[in-house]
Formats: C-alpha cells, structure tokens, sequence
C-alpha cells in the first residue's frame, strides 16, 4: 500500500519531517535555503508559492508548516523587542492558504492557536521547548493539564547575572551556558545535522512523530470514509 504524503513546509533540516517520516508519512520538505542535510525529498522554494498552487498541494494528504517564528517567539520579546519587526512574520497568510487548499494540517509557531502544546518533558527529551500547534482542518484530544509533565527542575544556564542549573538545555542563542552542538544534537534527539543554527530552528521529532501518528489516523479514516 502507498503511504500518505506529507508536505513539510518551512522544512529547515527536517527537525519536524523526521517525526512525520516516523509516524509512516512519505515526507517532502520545502526551503526557501538549500538544505543538504534535510534527511527526506527536498525542494528548494518559497513555501507560500507552493501554498498557492492548490492542485500541487491538493496531490498531498497532509500539510505541516513551521513559518519563520523571529517576529512572535521568546527571543524577541522583552529587551529584544526592537529586534522583532526585522522578521517577516508569515503566520497569518501560511494558515490563510492553507485553509483554502483544504487538506488537514499542522501549524507550529507562537502566533499558532495552541490546540495542542507539546514540551520536551512529555518526550523524556533534554529541553522544554513549548511549541505551539495548530491544527488545520482536523482534530486531536489534548488537555494541557492532563497531559503536560511536570517539569523536573530548570534551563541549565545563566540568566540576570545568576547561573541555574537543571536537567535541560537552552537550544537557541549562544553563550550563557546555552547548549553546545553536541548537547542539543543529545537533547532533542537530532543526529544528521551538526548545523548550530539549523538545530536552534528544529522541532525535535518525537514531537511532530506524536502528533504524526494522530494525524495519520484522522488521514486513514478519511481513506476508509471515501471508499466506503
Ligand atoms: C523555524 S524554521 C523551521 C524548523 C523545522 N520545522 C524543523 O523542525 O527543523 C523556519 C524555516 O523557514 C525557512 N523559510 C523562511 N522563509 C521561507 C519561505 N518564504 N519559504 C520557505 N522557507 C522559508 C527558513 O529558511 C527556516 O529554515
């Protein structure tokens, strides 16, 4: 049997793909930069010229998208604030289009409705990363307080003046204790890039695997249904 198709845009090197490819999708990536280290079929694009054409991402059974996340997340609020609007923020018109193409899909990034937040904690994983997911055109049962972990202590690293340590990493930034390339490779469970800011970008797989695997169910009934 084929497998469902998966699009995966704003790839970076397939933090995210990976999970989807796990889950049993077949995964194509799609990255306005070359990314030679993206473990699955690349295309180097812009993703919101994908988007628009509907009956290329119509021939797909599902539709992830990570839009660049400088212009909303944690890095660029606070005394950051005035790095924020040299970032496009692509959120709004990745969700727009991908409602009009009608196939079920994923949004990660910080503007994201949060229908579903998952941390490192609930993966066993060496950081926290909340991410943001939203879901396009399908559902899944997540109950933040049911199933979030509590945290099992801090963010290793220095923060005002003062030095934490904990049982997990800062993957983003440099100095200050953040993590090393090898730490965050460990930490999120990425081992085909040793690109700094390429794993600053990614979504650990067993992220995008978990929610892989709920949507693959919702795409699989959808198959059932049609030929029923
Ligand atoms: C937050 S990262 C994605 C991380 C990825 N989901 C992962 O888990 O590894 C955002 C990516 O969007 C790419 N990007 C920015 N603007 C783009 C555009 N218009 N079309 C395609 N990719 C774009 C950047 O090069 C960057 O790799």
């Amino acid at each position: 049997m084929k497998k469902p198709r998966l699009l995966d845009l704003f790839c970076c090197s397939g933090g995210a793909g990976e999970g989807y490819f796990r889950a049993g999708f077949d995964v194509v990536g799609v990255d306005i930069v070359e990314r030679e280290r993206y473990p699955h079929l690349f295309v180097k694009a812009d993703a919101l010229e994908i988007l628009r054409n509907v009956d290329y991402v119509r021939t797909f059974d599902a539709v992830h998208a990570s839009p660049p996340c400088q212009a909303a997340c944690a890095l660029t609020k606070g005394t950051n604030q005035h790095l924020a609007p040299n970032y496009d923020d692509l959120y709004d018109e990745t969700k727009e289009l991908m409602e009009a193409a009608g196939v079920p899909g994923v949004i990660e990034n910080p503007s994201a409705r949060p229908d579903v937040v998952l941390c490192g904690e609930m993966f066993g994983l060496g950081v926290l990363r909340h991410r943001n997911i939203e879901l396009v055109g399908w559902t899944t049962d997540f109950k933040f307080k049911r199933d979030h972990r509590k945290h099992r202590g801090r963010v290793r690293g220095l923060r005002h003046g003062v030095w934490y340590d904990g049982p997990y990493v800062a993957a983003y930034g440099n100095g200050g204790g953040k993590a090393t390339v090898p730490e965050m490779q460990r930490a999120m469970g990425i081992t085909w890039t040793d690109v700094r800011e390429e794993l600053t970008e990614a979504i650990p797989p067993a992220y995008t695997e978990w929610i892989g695997e709920r949507l693959m169910a919702h795409v699989m009934g959808d198959e059932m249904r049609e030929a029923a």
